[in-house]
């Protein structure tokens, strides 16, 4: 057992744990956020994606230890600032969800890009959403929003 110390979605949290747990497990077992997924367990679908530094990780593959004295931010943190107020409006307007398993996932990766490349093109959308699976929409009208997220954002990335 360990003390794992870590900022998570703005506050200083501790865990006295295994530090080979998943960070999935932790965080939706032990800290009730839910919203990042099991999709394949594996590292494979995105569907369990956090920022840790400010980097996009899959937590499904991420053991505790990883975050000691790092910043974890999950959906539920992200969902309280700006950025994610106009990528919610751009998924919105260009219908980037569907059933949804996908879409906390792909908002974390569309931060991740657009804080490192505030003006991608299309292409580098693309590279920068790949490690996200969607069964539903076919990945256009993710992309176009986050283009056009991109674009409302001026200045805020
Ligand atoms: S559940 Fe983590 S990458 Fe699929
Ligand atoms: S909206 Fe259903 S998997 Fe993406």
């Amino acid at each position: 057992m360990s003390t794992i110390k870590f900022r998570l979605n703005g506050v200083d949290v501790e865990f006295e744990s295994n530090p080979s747990l998943r960070l999935l497990d932790v965080l939706r077992n032990h800290f009730k956020l839910t919203g990042p997924k099991e999709g394949c367990g594996e590292g494979e679908c995105g569907a369990c994606a956090v920022l840790l530094d400010g980097k996009i990780v899959n937590s499904c593959i991420t053991p505790l230890a990883n975050v000691h004295m790092k910043e974890v931010i999950s959906i539920e943190g992200y969902r309280e600032t700006k950025r994610y107020e106009i990528l919610k409006e751009a998924m919105e307007f260009e219908g980037g969800f569907q059933c949804g398993i996908c879409t906390p996932g792909m908002m974390i990766a569309a931060e991740s890009l657009l804080s490192q490349n505030s003006h991608p093109t299309e292409e580098e959308v693309r590279i920068g959403i790949s490690g996200n699976l969607c069964r539903c929409t076919g990945y256009n009208m993710i992309v176009k929003a986050v283009l056009r997220a991109s674009k409302k954002g001026e200045g805020i990335w």
